[in-house]
């Protein structure tokens, strides 16, 4: 399953060669991020962190991987729907974590008042990971699901490129044809015009929800284009701009700058650092409106780490899916160990296990971003201070996914070129739009795409603060 290079990667000069060219294509293509240091201003910016070579992934795994991806738009668009679920699920958490509560409060605002909103869009990213069975052929393991401002649908559409490019510098010509296209993007864009065409008013616009400092805006441009290209107008503006300058008329429509908002696109909000009272505020406005949001906030919550466990309990998937087994069986055939840390036996045993074999496992707040999981040590005195209170139910415990590493040179601005071992991880996103009135997905389906990342088995690009992107 791992990717060899062979002797290219012993030969120090050819490597440095080719990182060179790989950058410039980087750059030419538009695989691109702001600085650090100016992450508000596009007058420097440098090329995102890749691999130079690509990694393989067995095909029958990228066919599970995109097989499943219906499973899991139907399981995401139906645990939304179901206010019963999210709230038995979500009832220990929401006592101990208070970003958690914070949304699960403005949810029932929502519900209190009436969902106004009948159309719904997912823009969610599953990933997964490889490891090896018991019998020794590589296994789909998801990671997570991501429902908000699942990220790099832009960027990776351009990487296959960058990829060709050094394969046909090595006139590996038949390598390089087997590199596959991908255009998540696009795929992004359509799901956001079918939203923009049901909600029916041909002079509304999208709104992306953006952060002042945005060092990934490469990425969402890529969407924005799209939707320009299909005459569709998309403003960007912070949650500070909409609680100044947003507004609804007494059908709940949603207006910004008096312009009236027919989707928003959340690329914000899905940490607690970027919500200020007045952020609150403004999500509340957003999530009252009958605006399509992407994601609505009951679909954010579908996203949490304690959803994702409560769904790999036995009958769970068969309840929220019924009468269709075998989407519960593909999606089963992906979930790896997960367990509840809520106080009780259960919660007990989970803790006693990890304690034992600290390796076998990660510990997870209900957070996004990245960087927040514990590992190892750091994960044992967690839990050694955690096994006794109550706010052990603010976290779940994961089986810890073992893919196999293998050698590449990861690229980033500033750092040397250098052959490290890497592990691979493997996103696809699902697309999908709902009607209410219908509850049912109108017939919309896009083949799903793909983007593909690879990190060192920290789990970060090497010496690199790992930026807050889901
Ligand atoms: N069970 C696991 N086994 C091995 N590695 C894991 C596991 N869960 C998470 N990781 C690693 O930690 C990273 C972050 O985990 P996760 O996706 O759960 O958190 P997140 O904060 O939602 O991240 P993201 O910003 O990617 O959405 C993953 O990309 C993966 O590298
Ligand atoms: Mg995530």
């Amino acid at each position: 399953m791992a990717t060899s290079w062979g002797s290219l990667l012993q030969d120090e000069q050819l490597l440095e060669e080719l990182a060179r060219q790989a950058v410039d294509r980087a750059l030419a293509e538009g695989v691109l991020l702001r600085t650090t240091q100016e992450p508000s201003s596009s007058d420097v910016v440098s090329y995102a962190p890749f691999t130079l070579f690509p990694s393989l992934v067995p095909s029958a795994l990228l066919e599970q991987a995109y097989a499943v991806q219906m499973d899991f738009n139907l399981l995401v668009d139906a645990v939304s729907q179901n206010s019963a679920f999210l709230e038995q699920t979500l009832s220990s958490t929401i006592k101990m974590d208070n970003f958690t509560a914070h949304l699960f409060d403005i949810y029932k605002q929502v519900l209190g008042e009436g969902i106004a909103q009948t159309v719904f869009l997912g823009l969610n990213r599953s990933d997964y990971m490889f490891q090896r069975s018991a019998d020794g052929s590589p296994a789909l393991k998801q990671i997570e699901i991501n429902t908000i401002s699942a990220s790099f649908g832009g960027l990776a559409s351009r990487t296959p490129a960058v990829h060709q490019h050094v394969l046909n510098v090595l006139n590996k010509t038949k390598e390089a044809a087997k590199v596959l296209s991908n255009n998540p993007s696009k795929g992004l864009a359509l799901g956001i015009a079918k939203a923009w065409e049901l909600y029916g008013s041909a002079n509304a616009q999208v709104l992306l929800i953006a952060q002042e400092k945005e060092r990934n805006i490469f990425d969402q441009r890529a969407i924005e284009n799209e939707l320009l290209a299909k005459k569709i107008h998309v403003i960007r503006r912070r949650f500070e701009d909409v609680s100044e300058k947003g507004s609804l008329d007494q059908d709940r429509r949603l207006f910004m700058d008096g312009q009236e908002i027919a989707v928003v696109y959340f690329r914000d909000g899905y940490m607690p650092t970027q919500y200020s009272t007045q952020n609150w505020k403004a999500r509340l406005l957003l999530e009252r409106s009958c605006a399509v949001k992407c994601p609505d906030i009951a679909t954010q919550l579908t996203g949490t780490k304690k959803v994702q466990q409560e769904l790999s309990r036995a009958g769970v998937l068969e309840m929220l899916l019924p009468g269709q087994p075998e989407a519960v069986a593909r999606l089963r055939a992906t979930f790896a160990g997960l367990y509840s840390l809520d106080m009780g036996e259960e919660g007990d045993q989970a803790i006693n296990e990890a304690l034992a074999a600290p390796n076998r496992f990660v510990l997870k707040p209900q957070r996004e971003g990245g960087g927040n999981n514990l590992y190892g040590e750091e994960m044992v005195q967690a839990l050694e201070q955690l096994k006794d209170r109550e706010e052990r139910a603010s976290y779940i415990l994961m089986e810890k996914i073992e893919p196999e590493p293998f050698a590449n040179c990861l690229l980033r601005p500033g750092s040397p070129v250098r052959v490290v071992q890497c592990i691979s991880e493997l996103g696809i996103f699902g697309v999908y739009v709902s009607n209410f009135c219908l509850r049912r997905q109108v017939p919309f389906s896009r083949k799903p795409c793909f983007r593909k990342v690879e990190k060192d088995q920290s789990g970060f690009f090497p010496g690199e603060e790992h930026p807050p992107f889901t």
